[in-house]
């Protein structure tokens, strides 16, 4: 499939996705975000890809945001409204999909493209990148659900310093707080990212896929729910031919060959 502002390329199971507008460092227009979309879907449908890297092309920047040019013609809410939907919808399939997708962060990280990070199941940083939500200095919130996974990250107070006075924070603060997992010198950051897709797709991929699920849906319910919901999840991986396999290659001190089934 053909993008305009993204390229997509496959080594073995990894697919890494390169947000592609380096001019505009990287910042999300329409086109880019129709991209994006696409590409979920294909990855979605594709079964021979075990895990999702997304970075951005350059040097400079993961993402610097929305594209504030294309913010700047609004002139309805229902098209502000329309611009602030076309993101989460996309956001939620990548929550979907089984495989993991991992944010690596070779730059600016800020407003949207932050957002995008969030949005990642874990995220790598480069030792120089920054990220924030500028928002309000925009005379905006963030409008693809930063605030809200930034709250649900680091809790209320530390959302609204971050969120209100819109600072853009280093790697090595964006580690300390959690907003990032691991912070790699710049040259080394794609490999890392590649070699933790390794390490996730060497496990039983019905498990992690299970893993992300439930993390991703427990995180929305009670805990006594959440518990209810990880005891069917448990439970049916028990029947599984993987966790046959697994457990057997553990008492007969081998290697597992995973089925995926
Ligand atoms: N949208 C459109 N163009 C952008 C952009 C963005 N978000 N960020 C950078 N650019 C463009 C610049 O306009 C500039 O273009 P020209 O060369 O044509 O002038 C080019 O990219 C390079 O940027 P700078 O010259 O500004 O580079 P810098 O190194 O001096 O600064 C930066 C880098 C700090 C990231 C700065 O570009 C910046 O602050 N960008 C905007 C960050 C921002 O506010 N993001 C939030 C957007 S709103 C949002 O995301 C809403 C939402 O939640 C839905």
């Amino acid at each position: 499939m053909a993008y305009e502002h993204i390229l997509v390329e496959q080594n073995e199971h990894t697919v890494v996705v390169t947000m592609n507008r380096p001019k505009a460092l990287n910042a999300l227009n329409a086109a880019t975000i129709r991209d994006l979309n696409a590409a979920m879907d294909a990855i979605a449908a594709d079964a021979s890809i075990w895990a999702v890297i997304i970075t951005g092309a350059g040097e400079k920047a993961f993402v610097a945001g929305a594209d504030i040019t294309e913010i700047n013609t609004v002139d309805s809410a229902l098209q502000g409204t329309r611009m602030s939907e076309s993101l989460h919808e996309v956001f939620f399939k990548m929550a979907e999909l089984p495989q993991v997708v991992i944010a690596a962060i070779n730059g600016y990280a800020l407003g949207g493209g932050f957002e995008l990070a969030l949005a990642c199941d874990i995220r790598l940083a480069s030792e120089n990148a920054q990220v924030g939500l500028p928002e309000v200095t925009l005379g905006l919130v963030p409008g693809w659900g930063g605030a809200l996974r930034l709250e649900r990250l680091v809790g209320t107070g530390m959302a609204k310093y971050l969120v209100m006075s819109g600072e853009r924070i280093n790697a090595a603060e964006a580690l300390r707080l959690g907003l990032v997992e691991k912070v790699y010198p710049a040259d080394q950051l794609l490999a890392a990212a590649h070699e933790l897709a390794q390490k996730i797709t060497r496990n039983a991929p019905l498990a992690t896929a299970a893993a992300k699920r439930l993390i991703n849906r427990g995180a929305e319910m009670s805990l006594r729910d959440a518990v209810a919901y990880e005891t069917g999840i448990f439970g049916q991986l028990c029947t599984t031919a993987d966790c046959k396999e697994g457990t057997a290659a553990f008492i007969e001190k081998r290697p597992a060959e995973w089925q995926g089934k």
